[in-house]
């Protein structure tokens, strides 16, 4: 499945810790956009969409939250509880994000501006167009 764990470095002394993330070095595109989630209650689900041309980096900068990534295969959780670690989701991937912590902050770097043509929110035709592909 077209998704991967990304541990950046922890940089940082005695004043704090310090994360880096660079455009096509620390994750494998440019990043167009940014955007960030934070006050969804725990029984909240979000995403539940996938992207024909966006690709995204999802980092909980502050909190916890998880992460269900499918395709027409498969599916796996991933725990995003770190605030150096990130989950790289590729084109056309299906996403559920939920169970988020009352401190969390779901920091997300897109390698698209937003188009909301790009989307597919309907869960059937997401199949159906994965499993064409
Ligand atoms: P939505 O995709 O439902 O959020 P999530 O996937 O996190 O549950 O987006 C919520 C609203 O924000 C929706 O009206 C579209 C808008 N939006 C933008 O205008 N630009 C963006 O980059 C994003 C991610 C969303």
């Amino acid at each position: 499945m077209n998704y991967k764990i990304i541990n950046f470095n922890q940089l940082g002394d005695e004043r704090g810790h310090l994360v880096v993330v660079e455009g096509n070095k620390d994750i494998p595109f440019d990043i167009k956009r940014i955007f960030y989630i934070y006050g969804s209650d725990t029984d909240v689900v979000r995403g539940m969409h996938a992207n024909r041309d966006s690709e995204f980096v999802l980092i909980n900068v502050s909190g916890t939250s998880k992460v269900k990534v499918k395709d027409c295969n498969e599916e796996v959780v991933v725990n995003l509880d770190h605030p150096h670690m990130g989950i790289y989701l590729g084109k056309m991937v299906w996403k559920e994000m939920y169970d988020f912590s009352k401190d969390s902050v779901l920091l997300v770097l897109a390698s698209t501006h937003y188009s909301n043509e790009e989307y597919i929110r309907d869960y059937n035709e997401y199949i159906k167009e994965c499993e064409e592909a």
